[in-house]
């Protein structure tokens, strides 16, 4: 299964499930996350998830093969998929800890982003690259990223699409704590449970109110940043920056 739900007591354990590719996110990967999402809010007994990845990466991203033939009709409908997951989370009636493995890049980031609590092993490596493919970040990085970390990292590393590692995360605010590698999972277990002794009600109210403090402009910015994401795709340097990625050759951008 390309997404794994697995019932810990009270938490759901919720795994992508897609190493070979970097459990990098086609729309399969989206509907699939969306549905396990679905039967752990449907079950009574499950009041916290845990999402992580199998493998050496979160989740690198976007799915890249096929944005690769996308026009800009096509990258504004796969905006807006990322986008309904990625509110999905947020606005998710239980919190929902990021348990970043390793690579968690683009999509891969603004998934763990639109998590309420981003936890990281020393593996991990996060940020948004999509200007070297000639895009932006398209499912709420331009948004949450500044809301996460502070404006002038998110235009650092949106405009450079430097990676940062676990300590470097730490330090800006994009991660809460870094733990080895083999000790992350229980991390994120063990602040599960701990969040799931608390009673669920009065936790999903805040959730709903902090939402509200941090993201109450968001949909209509997420509505540009579809745009703007579609746009890019009517561009030379997208088709460029993405035929480079897939043939593993350095893009040569001209700015058109
Ligand atoms: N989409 C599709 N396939 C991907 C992928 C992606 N985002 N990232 C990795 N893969 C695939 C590779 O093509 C490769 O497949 P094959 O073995 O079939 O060739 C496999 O996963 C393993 O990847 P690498 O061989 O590249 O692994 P590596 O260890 O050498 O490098 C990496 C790892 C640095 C993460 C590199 O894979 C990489 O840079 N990936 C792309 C990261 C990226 O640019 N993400 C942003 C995507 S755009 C986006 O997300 C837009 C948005 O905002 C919605």
């Amino acid at each position: 299964m390309p997404v794994d739900l697995e019932r810990r007591g009270p938490v759901g354990l919720v795994t992508l499930n897609r190493p070979e590719a970097l459990n990098a996110l086609s729309p399969e990967m989206l509907d699939q996350l969306a549905a396990r999402l679905d039967e752990v809010e449907a079950d009574p007994g499950l009041r916290v998830v845990v999402l992580t990845g199998a493998g050496k990466a979160f989740c690198a991203g976007a799915d890249i093969r096929h944005m690769g033939q996308a026009g800009p009709v096509e990258a504004r409908a796969f905006a807006a998929l990322g986008h309904r997951l990625a509110d999905r989370i947020a606005g998710f009636p239980h919190p929902v800890i990021c348990a970043v493995n390793g690579y968690a890049l683009g999509g891969g980031c603004e998934l763990a982003l639109a998590c309420d609590i981003r936890i990281a092993s020393t593996a991990a490596r996060m940020g948004q690259p999509e200007v070297n493919l000639g895009v932006l970040p398209g499912w709420g990085g331009t948004q949450r990223l500044a809301r996460v970390t502070s404006p002038g990292m998110a235009r650092e590393l949106i405009y450079t699409a430097r990676p940062v590692g676990a300590e470097e995360a730490l330090r800006i605010g994009l991660v809460n704590a870094v733990h080895p590698p083999e000790a992350l999972l229980d991390a994120a277990l063990a602040m599960a449970g701990e969040i799931a002794e608390r009673p669920a009600g009065a936790v999903s109210a805040a959730k709903e109110m902090l939402n509200l403090a941090l993201g109450a402009d968001m949909p209509a910015a997420l509505a540009r940043e579809r745009d703007a994401f579609a746009l890019a795709f009517a561009t030379e340097d997208q088709k460029e920056g993405m035929a480079a990625f897939l043939e593993r050759r350095p893009a040569r951008f001209t700015g058109r």
